[in-house]
């Protein structure tokens, strides 16, 4: 079976699609309020990403005070510009990811109910209009290229695409579709795109809930349905994502659609250091 063949098996079956609606409006976390994109500003969010620390006065100053500790590190470093990230240094793809889920992902690094040894001191020494703005940044980027597939075993493929598309009955693990979209593309604005990430940093995500370092998702859904996965399981359906690329921006997506005006040319890493 091909890797083009594979997304059309997630889509046959979509068994368990009529308790989506109802996890969706379980797992969101609390205070919904506090998502109001409308506070965060791409703008800022650059500064942010290219670790502008000294600020210039000016009316919004008082949004952006206290200036970027030297402690967050640019973020384009590891992200990129574009938030491409990096495959080999598993730095996750964060472009166009949704922006509710990059800003709960930075405030549970800060908190520590995401343990990371690399994102923790850089959420630490962001306030929160920082990471509001951040995180609106990277949800409005919407084109970074991909690093080419690595070649997989067919067998793990076809396994990785059936478990995103059912999950396992037997050991009470509903299909990822469910909640990640079909193909992977994310459900916004709590479910995150899978498709096209790293798989080594999705397998990372994966056994870090097996093993109680991520916590953090409200209703520990993905806590859950990691510790009734083998490795074997956590490996193939990693290797599935990795391998399958979002087709179209799904129309759940308009949340992005304030922030797509276009942004003025991007700074080479050289200019802004
Ligand atoms: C030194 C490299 C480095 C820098 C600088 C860096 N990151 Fe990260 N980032 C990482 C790594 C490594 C991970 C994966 C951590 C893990 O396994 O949870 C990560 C994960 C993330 C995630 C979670 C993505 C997901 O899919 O769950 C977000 C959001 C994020 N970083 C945002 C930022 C922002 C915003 C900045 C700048 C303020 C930044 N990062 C700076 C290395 C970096
Ligand atoms: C009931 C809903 C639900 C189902 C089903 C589900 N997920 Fe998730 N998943 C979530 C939520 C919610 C998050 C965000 C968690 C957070 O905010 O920390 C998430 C996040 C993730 C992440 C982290 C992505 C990142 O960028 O770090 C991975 C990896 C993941 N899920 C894989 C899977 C896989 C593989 C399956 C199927 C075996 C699956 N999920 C099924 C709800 C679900």
């Amino acid at each position: 079976m091909s890797v083009q063949n594979l997304p059309t098996v997630a889509l046959v079956v979509m068994a368990g699609v009529s308790a989506l609606s109802e996890l969706k409006a379980q797992s969101g976390r609390a205070e919904e309020a506090a998502y109001d994109i409308g506070r965060a500003d791409v703008e800022r969010g650059r500064a942010v990403v290219v670790g502008a620390y000294a600020v210039p006065p000016g009316p919004d100053a008082g949004l952006r005070s206290p200036a970027i500790s030297p402690q967050a590190g640019a973020c384009f470093q590891c992200h990129g510009m574009d938030g491409k990230g990096d495959k080999a240094a598993m730095f996750p793809r964060l472009t166009d990811q949704t922006y509710k889920y990059l800003y709960d992902s930075l405030r549970d690094y800060a908190s520590g109910v995401r343990q990371n040894a690399v994102m923790a001191p850089i959420a630490k020494a962001l306030n929160d209009q920082q990471m509001r703005d951040v995180s609106a940044y990277y949800a409005a980027q919407k084109a970074a290229d991909y690093p080419p597939a690595d070649p997989v075993d067919p067998q793990i493929l076809q396994h990785g695409a059936a478990l995103a598309a059912v999950g396992n009955a037997t050991r009470g693990v509903q299909g990822c579709i469910n909640c990640h979209g079909p193909d992977g593309v994310g459900l916004p604005p709590t479910y995150p795109y899978l498709a096209g990430q790293y798989a080594r940093y999705l397998e990372t995500q994966m056994q870090a809930w097996k093993s109680g370092q991520r916590k953090g998702d409200g209703f520990g859904v993905m806590e859950h349905i990691a510790k009734r996965l083998t490795d074997d399981d956590i490996h193939a359906v990693s290797q599935y994502y990795a391998a399958i690329r979002p087709r179209v921006v799904t129309p759940e997506k308009s949340e992005h659609q304030a922030l797509t005006a276009p942004l003025p040319p991007t700074p080479s890493p050289n200019s802004v250091r």
